[in-house]
């Protein structure tokens, strides 16, 4: 079967025209291809590094297991502290050191007891460096609170985040060192 003028023509379109065109198309696109595939490996390989470092971070935290409403008083407490860390900064940020030095007190201070049955009850599941880390906290937010009043005259900034520093360094110290579950 032979070939008409018409069809002859096409193919040779074909062949000179398109295919060429295809070609450097496909030449083009190439490397936005690599680039994908190469992006791609870089996913696999955060990803594997990611995995990695999740193994690695395992959990070496001391665990303490206090009954189960002294567990749920003391997370409450906690995020008391939290709060009270917060207040001191909003009223230092205002220049209302009084008021920041008893947000102190009240928040992180001895005077804020975990439990209804005064502070202690928890110290006999402590263990001892957890123990010191809490009394020393409520120590230094005492020398904080004594920091804030000194600052009604001297007004000094600086003293002010060194002792409120040394308060957060024990909530850090300690968060680093244990957790806590409740007792079954
Ligand atoms: C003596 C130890 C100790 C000190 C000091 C301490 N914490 Fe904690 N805190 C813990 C433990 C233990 C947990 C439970 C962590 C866990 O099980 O993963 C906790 C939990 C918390 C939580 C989470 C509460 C929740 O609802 O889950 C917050 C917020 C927190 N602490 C804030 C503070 C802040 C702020 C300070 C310092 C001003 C502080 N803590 C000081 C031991 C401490």
């Amino acid at each position: 079967m032979s070939l008409t003028v018409i069809e002859k023509r096409s193919i040779d379109v074909f062949r000179f025209k398109v295919l060429p065109c295809l070609s450097v198309m496909l030449l083009l696109l190439l490397p936005s291809a690599k680039a994908e595939m190469k992006h791609s490996d870089n996913h696999m390989d955060m990803h594997a590094k990611m995995m990695g470092m999740l193994n690695q971070q395992e959990d070496t935290r001391e665990l303490v297991r206090y009954p189960k409403p002294m567990y749920d008083m003391t997370l409450s407490n906690m995020r008391e502290h939290l709060r009270a860390i917060h207040l001191v900064q909003q009223l230092v940020a205002q220049g209302r050191y009084t008021e920041a030095a008893e947000a102190s007190e009240k928040g992180l201070g001895m005077g804020n007891n975990h439990g209804t049955e005064g502070h202690g009850m928890e110290h006999q599941f402590m263990p001892e460096g957890m123990k010191t880390l809490g009394s020393q906290m409520h120590k230094r937010s005492a020398d904080l609170a004594l920091t804030l009043r000194d600052a009604e005259i001297t007004d000094d900034l600086k003293a002010i985040f060194t002792s409120l520093s040394q308060v957060t360094s024990n909530c850090v110290a300690c968060h680093d060192a244990y957790r806590l579950e409740p007792m079954q």
